[in-house]
């Protein structure tokens, strides 16, 4: 059973788990952690009223897709052999197929694929497995630190300093997952913090037809922002895991205020919480 790669730990999948969920988080997130945001924004030069923030408990409840792309042929044959590999996805089956079916959609673009955040590497490897089975001249960046979730900033509601610490040497298991797959060489990892590992990455000048960026706290999530999206190629696409996350409006403001500077339109709604730009 392909169902059997998501793994459930990271999300609300049934209906009792989302009402918990709902009302666990549900009043904090309108009597603190919105006003807090909004006011967050005023001091940051945006719009104080971003009213688009109030649908996020709804979205990232929902198992909605917003867009009605195809995903690519062989994708379930994809998802069996990650399984058959040992990978496991922390994203939600709707969240992931959306992802990819964005992918789909920039394969002709000549570039890279990134994923700023790619913790246990499952949507990273689905994307290398993919360009494999359809000759997709990529390669798959996969940036973590792989220690877990950095400190939160003052812009961070929910998030702690830790959270998504994969088990020890992770990319070592990541390496022989993408071994046993046939795709080591279409995979890059680097370890570390973004603002660490960039660097490097941007010594080869390299174009992406493809970001995922997905850090869920505000720094992580700008710092993503400012070294990928200027290496973005025309006709590309970058997916937003976190922009109508309920418990992420740090990203959903570094977002904005990155969007804001570069002149650049608000991200369009893509499964559940994520949202995407096309270039
Ligand atoms: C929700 S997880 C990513 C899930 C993954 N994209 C997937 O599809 O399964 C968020 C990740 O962002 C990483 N992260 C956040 N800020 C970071 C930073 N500044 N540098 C490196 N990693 C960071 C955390 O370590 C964490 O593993």
């Amino acid at each position: 059973m392909t169902s059997d790669v998501f793994a459930t730990g990271h999300y609300a999948s049934g209906l009792r788990e989302k009402l918990k969920r709902g009302i666990e988080l549900g009043p904090k997130y309108y009597l603190f952690d919105v006003p807090r945001y909004w006011r967050q924004r005023r001091q940051r030069g945006l719009p104080a009223l971003d009213l688009g923030a109030l649908w996020n408990p709804v979205r990232s409840l929902r198992h909605e897709t917003y867009t009605s792309q195809p995903v690519p042929p062989r994708y379930e044959e994809a998802l069996r052999a990650l399984y058959d590999a040992g990978v496991r996805f922390d994203n939600p089956p709707a969240r992931t197929a959306a992802l990819v079916a964005m992918w789909w959609a920039t394969r002709i673009t000549p570039g890279d694929a990134i994923e700023c955040g790619a913790y246990r590497g499952a949507t990273s490897l689905l994307l290398a497995v993919l360009g494999k089975l359809h000759d997709v001249p990529q390669r798959v960046l996969m940036l973590d630190t792989f220690a877990g979730m950095p400190a939160p900033s003052k812009f961070d509601s929910s998030r702690r300093p830790g959270e998504f610490t994969p088990p020890p040497d992770w990319p070592t298991t990541i390496q022989q997952q993408a071994e046993a797959l046939g795709v080591a060489d279409r995979i890059e990892i680097h370890r570390g913090l973004f603002s660490d590992t960039f660097p490097a990455i941007a010594a080869h000048t390299p174009t992406f037809s493809f970001a995922h960026i997905d850090a869920n706290i505000y720094q992580g999530t700008l710092d993503a922002c400012v070294r990928t999206l200027p290496l973005m190629a025309k006709g590309g696409a970058v997916v937003f895991d976190d922009y109508n996350g309920l418990m992420d409006l740090g990203a959903r403001l570094a977002i904005d205020e990155y969007l804001r500077d570069h002149h650049l339109p608000a991200p369009s709604p893509l499964a559940e919480c994520s949202a995407y730009l096309r270039m």
